[in-house]
């Protein structure tokens, strides 16, 4: 007899990579951040021409790719300077896991010596033994300092200070050592003046948020990595996007964070395993959604009177009966009209229907967006991004009740 373990683990899989939505994983290519990549290029080509250092800031807010850049920035460019015969090792240092000039020496030490012993030595000897590795190995060494505002509060800029300097007692050119600043806010401001000097102000690189449109090739990436062919609904991509993804037109837009599309992408695909689905549906993305915040709850549906709320529901069923992740206006008023009929209600008219709609969208209920390619002419296309509709339904149905 199967154990229920067995059984659970049994289930067919929608996915054929789960480590491709590891927020670790970084990918080959990196859609909508070539602009940050070449500006890296150009920012660290002074090693490439018989420069001994330079160093740059990257900044924006949170899910931006910042890690992922520099990440893959340091890995193609060693390769490059390999083919040159130089040799290139980069350092990752998770500043917000390591606050203090010490721990994060440890950090970089143990990329040469797993077993550097964690006490008994000062931040200059430690210098000193990174010296050794460096001399010893003929190597440039590219330290990316991630989250350091996290460790410029706490202890300050002295080691930022002692890194942009460690190649003033270097014989050799090329042993040395250049830094990949990263934060989500403009550090130069918590650097102090010594440590600012040693560092050119105009490599500073600002990311912005990713809009929808941007995110889209970005989830679609993960979905050929991560997921079995096929299984994917489009519809999912651009509704994970347009989630996540920062919109100054609609009013429902959401921080332009890529780790959140990934997030909601894989549990959208765990909803489908979980419900022993083979295909990832709309519908999964809004479970997935539901699970880390939604605007609809039952206390604000209760503020809403009959009418709208029958509207809100009518949208619901539409989605739920095509299976779809936007329904369009008048798909929505004829379902609105059978749900009257349902109710024993007369249907308002069509002008006071869209002053609904308006209301709804006003109050994050739904949100609607002007159809692109696929769609005759203009029409206006409906969504509810942050509920199963299940679960809308249900909850609209104990109200109407
Ligand atoms: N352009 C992109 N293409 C593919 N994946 C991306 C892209 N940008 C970000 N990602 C992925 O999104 C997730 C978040 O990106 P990343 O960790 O680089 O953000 P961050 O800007 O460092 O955010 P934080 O400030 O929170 O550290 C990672 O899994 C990363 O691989
Ligand atoms: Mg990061």
């Amino acid at each position: 007899m199967m154990s229920l373990v067995e059984e659970e683990l049994g289930g067919p899989t929608v996915f054929r990579d789960l480590a491709k939505l590891d927020f670790d994983y970084v990918p080959e290519e990196l859609p909508n951040r070539e602009e940050a990549m070449r500006f890296l290029a150009r920012t660290y080509r002074g090693l490439t021409q018989g420069g001994t250092r330079e160093h740059a800031l990257v900044w924006g807010p949170v899910g931006t790719g910042k890690t992922a850049v520099a990440k893959r920035f340091a890995r193609d460019f060693a390769t490059v300077l390999g083919k040159k015969g130089r040799r290139l090792e980069s350092v990752h240092v998770n500043c917000r896991r390591r606050k203090s000039a010490a721990l994060a020496m440890l950090g970089i030490l143990n990329h040469f010596e797993p077993n550097y012993p964690e006490r008994g030595f000062s931040v200059g000897e430690m210098m000193r033994d990174l010296r050794k590795h460096l001399e010893r190995r003929d190597c440039h060494l590219l330290v990316i300092l991630d989250e350091v505002d996290a460790l410029l509060r706490a202890d300050g800029s002295n080691l930022v200070y002692d890194l942009t300097r460690f190649n003033d007692e270097t014989g050799q050119a090329w042993v040395g050592i250049s830094l990949v600043l990263i934060s989500q806010q403009n550090v130069l401001e918590l650097l102090d003046d010594a440590a600012l000097s040693t560092f050119k102000r105009s490599n500073t690189y600002q990311v912005q948020p990713y809009t929808a449109d941007q995110l889209e090739p970005i989830v679609q990436q993960r979905v050929d990595l991560a997921f079995a062919p096929g299984v994917v609904d489009p519809d999912c991509v651009s509704l994970i996007a347009d989630i996540a993804g920062e919109n100054q037109e609609s009013n429902r837009s959401g921080p332009g964070d890529a780790r959140l599309a990934i997030e909601l992408l894989t549990k959208a695909g765990q909803t489908a395993d979980d419900e022993m689905r083979d295909s990832v549906m709309a519908d999964d993305v809004r479970t997935a959604k539901a699970y880390t915040y939604s605007v609809v709850t039952t206390s604000k549906l209760q503020n809403l009177p009959k009418h709208p709320l029958l509207v809100l529901a009518a949208l619901a069923r539409r989605l739920e009966r095509d299976q779809a992740a936007y329904a369009t206006t008048g798909g929505v008023e004829e379902m609105y009209h059978l749900l009257c009929e349902e109710h024993d209600e007369s249907p308002r008219g069509h002008t006071q229907f869209w002053k609904y709609l308006k209301q709804l969208q006003d109050a994050g209920f739904l949100y609607a967006k002007i159809s692109g390619k696929g769609h005759a002419g203009t029409t206006q296309l409906l969504s509810l991004p942050d509920v199963p509709t299940k679960v809308l339904l249900d909850k609209v149905r104990d109200l109407l009740e």
